[in-house]
């Protein structure tokens, strides 16, 4: 289902969530990290250098992101494997648990939170950033057009994405046991390109929407996608503003 070329087109954008998160994990001395969601691996790659003692592990359940991944392998030191997170079981306990941008395709978080949290070591962290701008047109305007008469058949039993608030994630980290900082931020993206905030989805959003149809109707859903999101992004002097929120969670567990 994905695609990592068009995920890396606005890989500068993607990236900055992801050090904004690891900037602000704070643990002495990571002997083994997890990069849970890791994509093509080269976020996962920059934390070598953040944590030179660490073994670093990327988990991602895609054949061809994790296809991507293993080109940067360095045994003992940056490996990938590739898992269902729902079914990820780690074999040691683990000092950083990291995630970015990936816990919204994974369903029923206080399952989640409780076995990830199984697996950290006294004092481990376990830090994620989730999108939260579900209710923004990039998003209304995909579900409107999925479940309009035209598509709903094929379309509109899609899952959701799966993300709660952010007084959700400080609450049930807080009853787990963990002392929690949980923030939002909305980043002003500025994208360059003809209708960029289409290119945006296509890496990512609209992929399980793509994988359902085949190429005639990929091009029809396009084509009537493409228009709506241009008049509700509409290019501007210095490019196409792309206004982004997101959940930020780091949670340490008392060493
Ligand atoms: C939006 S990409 C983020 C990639 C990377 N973390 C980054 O920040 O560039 C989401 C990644 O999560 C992975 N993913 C989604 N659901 C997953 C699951 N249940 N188990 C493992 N990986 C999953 C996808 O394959 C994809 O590579």
């Amino acid at each position: 289902m994905w695609d990592a070329e068009q995920y890396l087109r606005f890989a500068d954008e993607r990236a900055r969530p992801f050090f904004d998160l690891v900037d602000r994990i704070d643990h002495p001395a990571p002997r083994l990290v997890v990069d849970l969601g890791c994509g093509a691996g080269g976020l996962t790659a920059t934390l070598l250098e953040r944590w030179p003692e660490a073994k670093i592990t990327g988990i991602d359940s895609s054949e061809e992101m994790i296809g991507r991944a293993l080109k940067r392998a360095i045994p003992g030191r940056l490996e990938f494997e590739r898992t269902d997170i729902a079914a990820w079981c780690a074999a040691e306990p683990l000092d950083v648990i990291v995630s970015n941008a990936c816990f919204h395709w994974i369903p029923a978080h206080r399952r989640l939170l409780e076995n990830l949290v199984a697996h950290l070591a006294p004092g481990g962290v376990l830090a994620f950033q989730v999108p939260d701008n579900f209710d923004a047109p990039s998003h209304t305007i995909v579900r409107e057009l999925s479940t309009s008469p035209a598509w709903r058949d094929r379309l509109g039993d899609l899952p959701q994405a799966a993300v709660e608030s952010p007084g959700w994630y400080a609450e049930t980290l807080m009853h787990l046991g963990l002392d929690a900082k949980v923030w939002r931020t909305t980043y002003k993206h500025l994208l360059e390109g003809e209708n960029p905030v289409l290119e945006w989805l296509s890496g990512t959003t609209l992929r399980p929407v793509l994988a359902r149809l085949d190429g005639d109707e990929r091009d029809r859903f396009i084509n009537q996608l493409g228009p709506l999101l241009a008049s509700a992004y509409p290019q501007g002097p210095g490019g196409t503003l792309f206004p982004f929120r997101r959940i930020f969670v780091v949670a340490r567990l008392p060493g």
